[in-house]
């Protein structure tokens, strides 16, 4: 009999051939993600879970899908849903996609950095309003992104693939990161600096952090009063990197010019947030990976992840590779 596996949602298909040579599947097939007591009741006895950023994936889970769970593979490369400690401590190897996604989600960080320092979002509606009378010599002014400063919060793939995007456009890049990663700097020419160095002096500040108790709303009113005048902000990691009713203070009272949120808190943002009121914010819906190609490549990898985990083996990305030592 094959492994029994639950798959959260609708992933592509390349993935759910290669698991079905392997496992027995279950797709959940709805548009929205099973809320917890049903993915608990779907997940139950199954031998290999492959989830979602979408999916909270904490102990009590663990336990209700019963002692057989072999393998926890999930299609992201951010884990901050899933309790990591509490899969090492059931000896459960945790997968996850690093690598595959990080150019798509850099080129998208960038089309935002763009957008949001020439006012593309903004000034699409206001041709789509009907408002468009006239060429003005002062209307939807922005920011030059060439020979800007670019301060990059987190230095890890990403964070460097956005170092080297603006090599490009000659800009001068400042990171901060937990630690100093030498050779990365050198090759993408990028300055590390503490982070308030980094806020005072950069024209746009792009954040690149795994969320964890340490980066939870490291973007705070101070911080945020702390950033250049008249800067942009932009967020492609997750959503609670920055308190959100700060940044709503920051963008009214002119703070910071702009922001630019792939990822939101909560996420989704609810219809009704203040900050989707203001003209001066993009909002889009976690798309940082969403390339044909990349969400392939990362559902390829998530099956085989799991397939391994089912097998026994080591996973070929395995997130808590301690379990194995
Ligand atoms: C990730 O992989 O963590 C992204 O947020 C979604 O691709």
């Amino acid at each position: 009999m094959k492994p029994k596996v639950f798959v959260t949602r609708r992933i592509p298909e390349i993935g759910l051939e290669m698991l079905r040579q392997d496992a027995d599947v279950e797709l959940w097939q709805e548009p929205y993600p099973p809320d917890y007591p049903v993915l608990a009741e779907k997940a139950r006895r199954v031998d290999g879970l492959l989830c979602m950023l979408t999916d909270r994936i904490d102990r009590n889970l663990m336990d209700s899908i019963g002692p057989q769970l072999k393998v926890i593979s999930q299609l992201a490369v951010g884990i901050d849903n899933i309790d990591i400690s509490a899969a090492t401590a059931r000896g459960i190897p945790v997968g996850n996609t690093p690598g595959v996604l990080t150019d798509t989600t850099a080129d998208l960080a960038w089309s935002l950095l763009m957008a949001a320092a020439r006012r593309v979002v903004e000034s699409d509606r206001f041709v789509r309003a009907g408002k468009w009378k006239t060429w003005g010599p002062i209307d939807f002014l922005g920011l030059d992104v060439t020979g800007a400063i670019l301060g990059i919060v987190g230095f890890g793939r990403i964070g460097q693939a956005m170092a080297r995007r603006a090599r490009g456009f000659d800009m001068r890049t400042l990171y901060f990161s937990r630690r100093r990663h030498p050779k990365a700097e050198e090759e993408c020419r990028a300055k590390y600096v503490d982070l308030e160095t980094l806020l005072r002096e950069a024209d746009f500040v792009s954040l690149h952090t795994n969320l964890t108790e340490e980066t939870h709303h490291l973007m705070n009113d101070a911080r945020l009063k702390a950033m250049k005048p008249g800067s942009i902000l932009i967020n492609t990691s997750r959503g609670s990197v920055v308190d959100s009713k700060a940044l709503h203070r920051a963008l009214t009272s002119g703070t910071i010019a702009y922001a630019a949120l792939d990822v939101t808190e909560p996420e989704p943002i609810e219809p009704d947030d203040p900050l989707l009121t203001l003209d001066n914010i993009i909002v889009i819906p976690h798309i940082g990976s969403a390339s044909i190609k990349t969400r392939n490549k990362m559902a390829t990898m998530a099956a085989e992840n799991l397939i391994a985990g089912l097998k026994g083996e080591r996973l070929p990305n395995c997130a808590n590779p301690q379990i194995y030592t």
